[in-house]
């Protein structure tokens, strides 16, 4: 594959970052993940956005959201993909040992696109088995899970500890007990008829796939409740599923030992987010064609 990095196209081969760069040294970057389909890249304005909120966050200076858009767009053409998983990492560049940002003057900017590999069937179907995770989410005090950072191992720890038993995914509570999200994904869950998510304030990263499915959900005339959850609320749900840009939504067939069908409003939202995708994909092809 070709790979945009920092400022022109390079083989797979020969695009290599400096072991000297602090994102490699401390984990000290940001990154967005997106999706193009068909060519375009979904809700490309939102991803840029936030990965300047997570730069602003860790006071990093990007090239902008004009340029990165561009490189991004390079790089789907150069690699001729129309279905990909598109990464941007920004990482705060090379610099000499220290934890001093200042000691890096220039990030580095790095695109990968690959074609997408669709999720199995099967899991649609019949759902994935999540567990409760040991592992605390960062507090929004020390890692603010709003910056999608590079720091990715409080993360990694949940997804290992998940794997150990025997789970695709896991949910991290916040150190208060309340739920927070997975470890590549935001949760939600049906209580009476109400989709239930945990607010910001949780300590979540705020998913543009879940705030997409929030406001479907109120075209659907379902009632919304962001707030603070606890494990048992999940437990007494009825349907749970989670979100994010490369599944999309996701059904849950069990959390621990509590079994879940793959319910009726996980299927709606599924669909009208497919919806939401092909609208946004024929209304950027028709302003391409003007
Ligand atoms: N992950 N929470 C976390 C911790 C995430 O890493 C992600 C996204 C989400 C969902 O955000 P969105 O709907 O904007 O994709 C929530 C991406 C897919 C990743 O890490 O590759």
């Amino acid at each position: 594959m070709q790979i945009f990095l920092d400022d022109r196209m390079v083989d797979e081969s020969e695009a290599m970052v400096s072991v000297y760069d602090h994102g490699f040294l401390y984990g000290d970057g940001i990154y967005e993940t997106m999706r193009a389909y068909d060519g375009v890249v979904f809700r490309i304005d939102e991803h840029l956005e936030r990965l300047e909120r997570s730069a602003s966050l860790i006071r990093l200076k990007t090239p902008g959201r004009k340029y990165i858009a561009g490189a991004v767009l390079q790089t789907l053409q150069c690699n001729h993909l129309r279905d990909a998983y598109i990464r941007v990492t920004l990482s705060r560049g090379k610099g000499p040992i220290g934890l001093d940002p200042a000691l890096c003057r220039r990030p580095t900017l790095v695109v990968i696109a690959e074609p997408f590999h669709p999720y199995p069937g099967k899991l649609y179907e019949d759902g994935v088995f999540m567990v409760i995770s040991s592992v605390i989410r960062n507090h929004v005090r020390a890692i603010n899970p709003m910056i999608k950072s590079l720091n990715f191992l409080n993360n990694i720890l949940a997804k290992a500890e998940a794997k150990d038993r025997g789970a695709y995914e896991a949910i991290m509570l916040n150190a208060d007990g309340h739920v927070t999200e997975g470890t590549v994904c935001n949760i939600f869950f049906v209580i009476d008829d109400i989709l239930c998510t945990p607010s910001v304030g949780a300590g979540i990263l705020d998913g543009i796939t879940r705030d997409i499915v929030i406001n479907l959900a109120g075209v659907l005339g379902l009632t919304v409740r962001e707030g603070l959850f606890s494990p048992r609320d999940i437990f007494g749900a009825s349907e749970v599923f989670f979100t994010n840009t490369t599944a999309e939504v996701m059904p849950v067939s069990q959390i621990d030992d509590t079994v879940y069908h793959v319910g009726s409003i996980t299927g709606r939202l599924r669909a009208v987010y497919r919806d939401e995708v092909e609208k946004y994909v024929r209304a950027k092809r028709s302003n391409d064609v003007l």
